[in-house]
């Protein structure tokens, strides 16, 4: 597994390997903290035979202010040990002055306004900052394939538009969701939860299934997401900041809810846990 950490050592090496690689270049941006959610979306890159570049970077521009860019889980030993083991090829991890400096055509894109739905109401700047990075990356590191998780789904359609409104040649692959046997859905952010807490989180994903039968019964959205809300925040969670039925393209959805997903997030005091499900 090679390791780089600067723009200039990484497109060098590119440059050389891409000549004799006979393998299609796949790519996983990572901010580190690495569980078996991301670990799975290296295997599906494994069984497919391809050169597998991972990218480790806590970025700050999609963070908020009083967001937790400060105390994000920052683990780089034990991240590397996690992929030399999957047999990773390539290892990213770059400081924030060099990607500063590294200037990258200006892409023309519509946003269409996804980066203000779900997660961009409560997070204004989050959507714009990992459009920044993943175009930078795009960009340098020029992947065939770029795998994100389901779980940040809303991520996976945003980037998915960007990418298809610009010249960019990679394709934009969705690994699922990786779960906790509690059905808690893997993430970084977990790291922060107390026993006690995860006990309340992994009500998430119940109150989500349940949910789905729900609205597959009985077509009253409206007063079902607003029951199942509550049951939320009977279980312990602070604030339900959304809980929601959207098309898969993030748009109004309407029954029979066909190609839909429940999406959540919600708070354990400080801590914000996001999840979806397919209806
Ligand atoms: O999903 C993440 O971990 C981040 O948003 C990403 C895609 C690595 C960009 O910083």
């Amino acid at each position: 597994m090679i390791i780089k950490k600067t723009i200039n050592s990484i497109q060098k090496l590119l440059e050389i390997e891409k000549v004799n690689l006979k393998k299609k270049v796949a790519f996983i941006p990572t901010m580190g903290a690495l569980h078996d959610g991301h670990l799975s979306l290296i295997k599906s890159a494994k069984a497919k035979k391809q050169f597998i570049i991972v990218s480790i970077y806590v970025n700050p521009s999609q963070f908020g202010p009083n967001e937790d860019f400060i105390k994000y889980p920052r683990s780089l030993k034990s991240d590397l040990k996690k992929l030399k083991k999957s047999n990773v090829d390539l290892v990213f991890t770059p400081n924030s002055k060099d990607l500063s400096r590294y200037k990258y055509k200006n892409y023309n894109f519509k946003t269409l306004g996804l980066e203000r739905k779900l997660c961009g109401s409560t997070r204004p700047y989050h959507f714009m900052g990992v459009a920044e990075i993943v175009l930078k990356f795009f960009t340098l590191l020029k992947p065939d394939i770029a795998y994100f998780g389901e779980k940040d789904y809303q991520q996976f359609i945003f980037i998915k538009k960007i990418v298809d409104q610009t010249n960019l040649k990679t394709k934009i692959m969705m690994g699922k969701t990786i779960r906790e046997k509690n059905g808690l859905a893997l993430s970084s952010r977990n790291k922060y939860l107390k026993p006690e807490e995860v006990i309340i989180a992994k009500n998430i994903f119940k109150i989500l299934k349940e949910t789905r039968i729900l609205i597959k019964k009985n077509k009253k959205q409206l007063s079902i997401l607003k029951e199942q809300k509550r049951k939320l925040i009977a279980c312990g969670f602070s604030n339900v900041e959304y809980f929601q039925i959207l098309t898969n393209d993030l748009k109004h959805a309407k029954s029979p809810y066909i190609k839909s997903r429940i999406f959540v997030a919600a708070r354990i005091g400080s801590v914000r846990l996001i999840d979806n499900i397919l209806i």
